[in-house]
């Protein structure tokens, strides 16, 4: 099969130029500035941008969580991003007490077999580090699942204490995997949470009062110190207050090997939509919560100076209807996440480039390269070159979408970007040299996604 993309503007990490790409079977072949050649089918770019597909490298589909399943499964999850233009996505497996990794690891495969439309890894959530679980570690590296995500938070299910997350930052240093972040403060948390009902504070909005900036701050600053005494990089997720982002900066400063991704949601939405009315707030339940709005701005100047490297999604969706709802009455009941796997590189194309915030490389940067570079998946994804995988996006930078549920695919009762325009959509999607949106419509089929066997540590 040979496809050939035409006249479009090439966009990397760093380049942009006018040019063709031609796609054979799974990989590009040949970029040139004019390429003649027989093709089964051509498409036309003109106007548009032909960028690498994007990576999120933080997604939580199908997802026992907060005593409910997240709503979108490996089939809807993966649909929704290739809509987007997401061609990658890394799931998180979840090791429960007295299990192996290898068993979590099975299980989230069976979740995924048959039903991504495109590719997908893992890493892998560890909450029982015995010595028999340090050894499997290594195991997983050597089968690409190299990223181990552990939690400073949410006591009694997923917390670990400092000596265990030290454990299992000494052992990432001999075995060439990477520790990342769940950084929040959760025994103070707990307190928070545990006094808010008598205090009478039930409704949405103390989810995020009981979850202070300066909790994620210091549990950053000590997950950052942590990494440093076992001499080891460190990568925190879902990064959202300014004061968080302080602690990066200042160990990066330091030559420190601190990496952190932020989320569309604490680049867009504020602290103010949990003062919605009625249970409105719950739509934008998430940890670490919404920051107060000035927080954007810091969290932007840190993407264009990378003091954060990546933008994810922690694509977590509940429906208000049944999910979200379980917490009528008492906040800490309502399960935490949100939706955002189809809405990322629209979001970041309109309100980080278009706004000149950041530049249309940056933005390659943040959703494709700079993933593929950390995660052990460049250069086969995340750049447009000879040799890479053909999972590429013809990207219309005029074209308005109006976001909400009646014009997105996610499974999910609501969007927290309801009636938001943004500018800039993914027009056609290939992954690895398959149609799988073309023109707006989704034509991929379930199953064709493949497992992403990712390299070790590079950083
Ligand atoms: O609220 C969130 N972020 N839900 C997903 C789980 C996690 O901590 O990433
Ligand atoms: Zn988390
Ligand atoms: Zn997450």
């Amino acid at each position: 099969m040979r496809i050939l993309i035409k006249h479009g503007t090439i966009v990397t990490a760093v380049d942009q130029y006018r040019g063709d790409v031609l796609v054979e079977d799974d990989r590009i072949t040949l970029i040139g500035e004019r390429i003649d050649v027989e093709a089964d089918r051509v498409v036309d770019a003109t106007g548009k941008y032909v960028l690498p597909g994007g990576i999120d490298v933080h997604t939580h589909l199908d997802m026992p969580f907060g005593g409910t399943q997240s709503a979108d499964d490996f089939e809807t999850g993966t649909i929704a991003a290739a809509y987007g233009g997401t061609t990658s996505i890394i799931d998180f497996a979840i090791q429960y007490k007295g299990e192996t990794l290898h068993h979590a690891w099975e299980t989230w495969m069976r979740k995924a077999d048959g039903k991504a439309v495109i590719d997908y890894g893992f890493h892998m959530i560890v909450t029982d580090l015995s010595d028999a679980v340090e050894d499997e570690m290594d195991a997983l590296v050597d089968q690409g699942i190299t990223l181990f995500k552990l939690f400073m938070a949410y006591p009694g299910v997923f917390m670990q204490d400092d000596a265990t997350i030290f454990r299992a930052l000494l052992r990432t240093g001999k075995n060439g995997g990477t520790i990342c972040m769940h950084a929040e403060n959760g025994g103070v948390i707990d307190v928070l949470v545990k006094r808010a009902p008598a205090e009478g504070k039930t409704a949405p909005k103390y989810h995020a009062l009981t979850r202070p900036a300066r909790a994620e701050a210091e549990a950053t600053h000590r997950a950052i110190a942590l990494a440093e005494m076992a001499d080891v990089p460190i990568y925190i997720v879902h990064l959202s207050a300014a004061e968080a982002l302080e602690m990066v900066t200042e160990a990066r400063d330091r030559g420190l090997p601190a990496y952190a991704e932020t989320c569309p949601q604490y680049l867009f939405l504020s602290y103010d939509h949990y003062e919605e009315p009625g249970f409105e707030g719950a739509k934008y339940v998430m940890s670490p919560p919404l920051r107060p709005k000035e927080t954007q701005d810091r969290l932007w100047r840190g993407l264009a100076f990378n003091d954060l490297q990546a933008i994810s999604t922690d694509h977590c969706p509940f429906c208000m209807k049944e999910q979200k709802e379980l917490g009528h009455g008492d906040f800490s009941k309502i399960p935490n996440g949100a939706p955002g796997i189809e809405t990322r590189m629209s979001l970041v194309y309109d309100g980080g480039v278009r706004t000149g915030r950041i530049s249309l490389n940056r933005f390659v940067e943040l959703t494709a390269t700079s993933p593929a570079k950390i995660f052990g998946l460049f250069p086969r994804k995340g750049t447009i070159a000879p040799g890479s995988d053909a999972d590429i996006v013809v990207f219309d930078p005029e074209k308005r979408l109006t976001l909400g549920v009646a014009t997105l695919h996610m499974r999910v009762d609501y969007s927290p970007y309801e009636g938001r325009e943004v500018v800039g959509v993914a027009d056609t999607v290939l992954s690895r040299g398959r149609f799988v949106i073309d023109g707006g419509r989704f034509v991929g089929r379930a199953g064709t996604g493949s497992f992403i066997k990712r390299s070790p540590r590079s950083i």
